[in-house]
């Protein structure tokens, strides 16, 4: 069971928080003492701390202090009272995790508790993921990510075998391809990549085969081809599905004979190169339109991979969220310290069409553009938070026999609409006017009238 240890001068502060924190099946442990606190730091493994700023005759922030020096990475969560605002303010500088207002409510403790827990958790896998990365470079831990990485792995280790990689657009597929050159016994040889989409055909041609001198008008020199640059590697043919017919027809030769010509040599090249492909397109649709060619895809597919789209492995979502912004707050120098319940929720539900590359788009531009502690709903791109469902609403626009009072109805709406938008921009008064469109002076009356207000 996981501990939490409780500072607080206050007794009934103590007890009232233990009673909460047994409630979710954690073990408190209180104390008064500041420096019996330190001790439990250092002695013990504690998951979290809640610290209490006024400790009678101890500043709570220099407690802070000790418990870092004895442990930097405890996770603390401030307690504070009247007057001490900008002490807690403090105390999130030295590294305190977040702070809490006195009076609090039990489920605001056990909100920001549980969130705690779980960032904490996301930063050592994070840590742990990155320290022992052992060449996938990829970050995920639902089971289709680690069926993937076996699967990369397993096909690493055998040099020669043929790999196709499927997957919509931004999940992954080039992390894979270079995870098996990395993992595979040539990793120290070249690994060429080339996006057979972005070429005509006879440019596509050249660029993968090379060609002689004079082979065609503009050939001055002899050029060599990326089969043959890739020579003891890996080359990575993407986007293969858009491969014009006839180099199709080259491509399977390569494949069976492990040969190429320059254009317009006379004589074959043995090559030796592990062929990985990958493509965005549906193959099987192509081959029954007579787009893709049946042989070349058999020949291919001899050790296929199908990254899933992040929708359908929600499971990496927290994770990835960590990660880029660990690595975005860094770069862009910001002390952001996590992501909103609210704005989780609502990350963990869109549908995130451009998959991950959408997801480290959106995490790099809001750690450019926001200077906030916790990433709110308000901070995130409008389709995201665009797509909630709207039908949880409990009113409904039936009318029965007996006929409905309107203004009942109408504001039993509106309050279900303030109180979401309220809660999406995480109960910021200008931002929710804004999204609902009404002045500001209206809106803290309404807010007022439903008794809404973050206080
Ligand atoms: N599991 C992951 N962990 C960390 N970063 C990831 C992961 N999956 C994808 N990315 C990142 O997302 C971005 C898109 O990945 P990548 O380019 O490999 O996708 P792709 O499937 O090749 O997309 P496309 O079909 O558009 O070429 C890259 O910045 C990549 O580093
Ligand atoms: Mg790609």
């Amino acid at each position: 069971m996981e501990k939490i240890l409780i500072v607080d001068d206050e007794a009934f502060i103590r007890e009232n928080l233990e009673r909460i924190i047994s409630e979710d099946n954690y073990r408190p442990i209180s104390t008064e003492s500041p420096e019996e606190a330190i001790q439990i730091v250092a002695d013990e493994e504690v998951s979290l701390v809640l610290l209490d700023l006024n400790l009678g005759s101890s500043s709570g922030l220099d407690v802070l202090r000790a418990m870092r020096e004895v442990d930097p990475e405890i996770l603390v969560i401030i307690i504070t009272g009247y007057g001490t605002v900008e002490s807690a303010v403090e105390a999130l500088k030295i590294g305190a995790y977040d702070y809490i207002k006195k009076p609090f409510k039990a489920d605001a403790i056990h909100l920001i508790v549980k969130l705690a827990l779980e960032t904490q958790n996301l930063r050592r896998i994070v840590k742990r993921l990155s320290r022992d990365a052992d060449g996938i470079n990829m970050v995920g831990n639902s089971p289709s990510l680690m069926q993937i990485f076996q699967q990369i792995r397993e096909v690493a280790k055998h040099e020669m075998a043929t790999v196709l990689i499927t997957g919509e657009s931004g999940t992954g597929k080039e992390l894979v391809a270079q995870a098996i050159h990395n993992l595979s016994p040539r990793s120290e040889q070249s690994f060429v990549e080339i996006n057979c989409g972005s070429l005509p055909f006879n440019l596509l041609e050249t660029e993968l085969f090379g060609h002689e001198r004079g082979a065609f008008t503009d050939a001055k020199n002899r050029k060599i081809g990326l089969f043959e640059e890739a020579d003891g590697g890996s080359i990575f043919l993407d986007e293969i599905g858009e491969m014009d017919l006839s180099l199709q027809v080259k491509l399977l030769r390569v494949l069976e004979d492990l040969k190429i010509r320059r254009l317009g040599g006379n004589r074959n090249i043995e090559i030796n190169v592990r062929i990985i492909a990958a493509t965005n397109a549906d193959l099987k649709a192509a081959l029954e339109h007579k787009e893709f060619r049946e042989d070349l895809y058999y020949r291919l597919n001899v050790f296929p991979i199908h990254i899933p789209p992040l929708r359908e492995r929600r499971e990496d979502i927290p994770l990835l969220l960590e990660y880029f912004l660990q690595r975005f707050s860094t770069e862009f120098n910001k002390s952001i310290r996590g992501f909103s319940r609210d704005a989780l929720d609502l990350m963990l539900r869109y549908h995130w069409p451009g998959n991950v590359r959408e997801l480290r788009n959106v995490v790099e531009r809001i750690c450019i553009m926001s200077n906030v502690e916790l990433i709110q709903p308000a901070q995130l791109p409008r389709e995201i938070w665009g797509e909630s469902p709207q039908s949880e609403m409990p009113f409904s626009y039936e009318i029965p026999p007996e006929g409905i009072v309107l203004d009942d109805v109408v504001g039993q709406v509106e309050k279900e609409l303030v109180e979401k938008a309220f809660r999406i921009t995480g109960g910021n008064v200008a931002k929710t006017a804004r999204i609902l469109n009404v002045p500001r002076g209206t809106l803290r009356y309404k807010l007022e009238k439903y008794q809404l207000s973050n206080g």
